[in-house]
C-alpha cells in the first residue's frame, strides 16, 4: 500500500467534470457578508428553523458533551464561538446537499457510518486535547464526502468500495484511479474547497489514505494537520468503517499507520482500548 497517490490537481479537475460538486449553501454566502458579527451571523441562521434546530441538537449531543444544555443558536454562539457554530453549520448542510443527485437510500449506511465517525471524532477531540471538537466533527463528517460525488458518476461504486476495502495488494486510490480516474480523497477535497472550509479540512480530506504521507507526518512535530489526522483515522477504526462502508472483516489500512499513531500521541495499546471503549458509549449514547 506504498503507491503514491498524488493527483495532479488540473487532471483531477478536468476528470471531475460530469461530477456534481453541490453548491456552496446560500445560507452560508450569507452569513460570509457578515461575519464575524456575532449576533448578525446568529440571526441568519434562525432565519432557517431547520438549520437552527440541527446546529441545537448536534451542539447538544454526546459528542461535545458540554456542561449545560444550550437553547438556542444564541446560546450555541456565545458558548462555542462563531468560528465553531460554522463548522457545525457546514456539516449539518453537507447530507442535504445531495438530496437531489444521489441514492439516498443506497447511501443510508454511509450515512450512518459518517454520522458515527464524525461523534467519536469530536469526542477524541476533546478527550485527548487535541483540538475542538467541531473541528474534528467536521472531518468525521467530510472526509469520505467524495464518495456520494463519485456515486453521481458511477451506480457501481458501492460494490467497487466493497472489493477495495477487501483486499491489501493495492493503496485505497490508487484503485479508484485506475477504475474512476479520480479518487473519493480528491474529489472530496474539491467539495471542501470549493464550500471553503477550513484547509486543513481540505487538506485531512485529500490525504487521510495516503499511508506514507499519513505516517511522515505521525513521525514528525504535532501539527494541527497530524493530530486531525490521528484522531480521523481512530474514528474510523473505533467505528469499524472497514464494515459498515467497506464490508470487510478487518481494515488491511489500520496495522499500516498504527505504530506511528501510537507514537505520535504517546499512546500505547491499553490506552487506545480505553478510549474506544468511552468512544463507544458516546456514540451509543448520541
Ligand atoms: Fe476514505
Ligand atoms: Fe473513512
Amino acid at each position: 500500500m506504498s503507491e503514491n497517490v498524488e493527483i495532479d490537481e488540473e487532471e483531477a479537475e478536468r476528470v471531475l467534470k460530469g461530477i456534481n460538486i453541490p453548491p456552496h449553501p446560500f445560507i452560508l454566502q450569507d452569513i460570509a457578508e457578515v461575519y464575524p458579527d456575532i449576533v448578525r451571523v446568529a440571526a441568519i441562521i434562525i432565519k432557517d428553523p431547520s438549520v437552527a434546530g440541527a446546529i441545537i441538537k448536534v451542539v447538544n449531543s454526546a459528542a461535545f458533551s458540554l456542561a449545560r444544555e444550550i437553547e438556542s443558536v444564541q446560546d450555541a454562539v456565545t458558548l462555542l464561538g462563531v468560528d465553531s457554530v460554522l463548522n457545525v453549520v457546514n456539516a449539518v448542510l453537507l447530507k442535504n446537499s445531495f438530496l437531489d443527485t444521489v441514492d439516498m437510500k443506497a447511501l443510508e449506511a454511509f450515512w450512518n457510518a459518517s454520522d458515527d465517525d464524525a461523534v467519536v471524532a469530536a469526542f477524541l477531540a476533546k478527550e485527548m486535547k487535541l483540538c475542538k471538537p467541531d473541528l474534528a466533527y467536521m472531518i468525521g463528517l467530510f472526509h469520505d464526502c467524495g464518495i456520494p460525488l463519485i456515486m453521481q458518476k458511477n451506480q457501481k461504486y458501492l460494490d467497487v468500495l466493497h472489493k477495495i476495502y477487501n483486499q491489501n495488494q493495492h493503496g485505497f486510490t490508487v484503485v479508484e484511479n485506475h477504475l474512476f480516474k479520480t479518487n473519493h480523497t480528491v474529489s472530496g477535497y474539491f467539495l471542501a474547497k470549493s464550500w471553503k472550509l477550513p484547509k486543513v479540512v481540505c487538506e485531512v480530506i485529500k490525504q487521510h489514505h495516503n499511508v506514507d504521507y499519513i505516517n511522515e507526518h505521525f513521525s514528525g512535530q504535532r501539527s494541527e494537520f497530524a493530530s486531525l489526522m490521528a484522531i480521523e483515522k481512530m474514528a474510523e477504526e473505533i467505528t469499524c468503517e472497514y464494515k459498515t462502508i467497506g464490508n470487510s472483516k478487518v481494515s488491511h489500512e489500520w496495522p499500516l499507520i498504527k505504530e506511528n499513531l501510537f507514537e505520535y500521541l504517546g499512546i500505547c495499546e491499553l490506552d487506545f482500548d480505553e478510549l474506544r471503549e468511552k468512544a463507544v458509549e458516546t456514540m451509543q449514547a448520541s
